[in-house]
C-alpha cells in the first residue's frame, strides 16, 4: 500500500456514529447494485442502517473512512462477534470492508484494516474470519495483503436467481 495515495486523500478514520447511515448508504447500494461484489440482493435503506448502528453491538468495531479534503466519506468496515450463542466462540470476529467504488485501490480499505485490526486485540479478539465471494477477486486480494489466509471453499454457497457462487472462507490471527 503506498502512503502516498492515502495522504492525497487526507484520510480519517473514526468511529462510526448516529447520523452517518446517509453516507454508508451512499457507499453500500452501489456496490450492491453492481451485483458483483457483495451476498446483499437488495438496497438498504437509510432507516435500516440508522437502526443498525444504534444496535451494534458493544464488542464490535464499526468505522468510517472519511477523505478530509473532499468532506466525503470513502469507505467503512465493520466487526462484529462471530457467535454469541456459545462463549466458545469469544475470541473471533467476523469482518466486513466496503470501499467506494470511486475510491477503490486508494489503501482506504487498509487504512481502514489497521484501525480495525487494532481495535479489534484491544477488545480481546485473537482472530478474525469473513467469507468473500469466490468471484470477487480484488476482496480475495485484498484480503491476502491483510495476511488472511483461505481456510476452504463453501460451494454454491449463494444463489441469485438460478446462479450459483461459491464462498471463500479467510482468517486471519492477530
Ligand atoms: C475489496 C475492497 C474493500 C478493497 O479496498 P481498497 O481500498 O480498494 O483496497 P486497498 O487500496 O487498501 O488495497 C490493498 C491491497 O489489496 C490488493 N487489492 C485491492 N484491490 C485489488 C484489485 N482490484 N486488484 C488486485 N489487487 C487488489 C492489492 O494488493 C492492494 O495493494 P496495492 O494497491 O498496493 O497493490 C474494495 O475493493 C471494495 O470495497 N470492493 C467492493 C466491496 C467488496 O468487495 N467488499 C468485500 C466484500 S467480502
Amino acid at each position: 500500500m503506498s502512503e502516498k495515495r492515502v495522504r492525497e486523500m487526507e484520510l480519517l478514520v473514526r468511529e462510526v456514529q448516529p447520523g452517518d447511515e446517509e453516507a454508508i448508504v451512499a457507499i453500500l447500494n452501489p456496490i450492491i447494485e453492481t451485483g458483483r461484489y457483495s451476498v446483499l440482493d437488495a438496497p438498504v435503506t437509510v432507516e435500516a442502517e440508522g437502526e443498525f448502528i444504534v444496535g451494534f453491538p458493544a464488542r464490535g468495531v464499526f468505522h468510517i473512512a472519511e477523505d478530509c479534503r473532499r468532506n466525503k466519506a470513502v469507505g467503512f468496515q465493520t466487526l462484529e462477534p462471530f457467535a454469541t450463542y456459545t462463549h466458545a466462540f469469544d475470541h473471533v470476529a467476523i469482518i466486513s470492508t466496503a470501499v467506494d467504488l470511486s475510491s477503490r485501490r486508494h489503501g482506504v480499505g487498509t487504512r481502514l484494516a489497521e484501525v480495525t485490526l487494532d481495535k479489534a486485540k484491544q477488545k480481546g479478539y485473537e482472530k478474525v474470519f469473513t467469507y468473500v465471494r469466490a468471484d470477487n477477486d480484488s476482496a480475495l486480494k485484498f484480503y491476502r495483503s491483510l495476511g488472511f489466509r483461505v481456510v476452504g471453499t463453501a460451494e454454491r454457497h449463494a444463489k441469485f436467481g438460478r446462479s450459483y457462487v461459491d464462498e471463500i472462507i479467510v482468517e486471519k490471527f492477530l
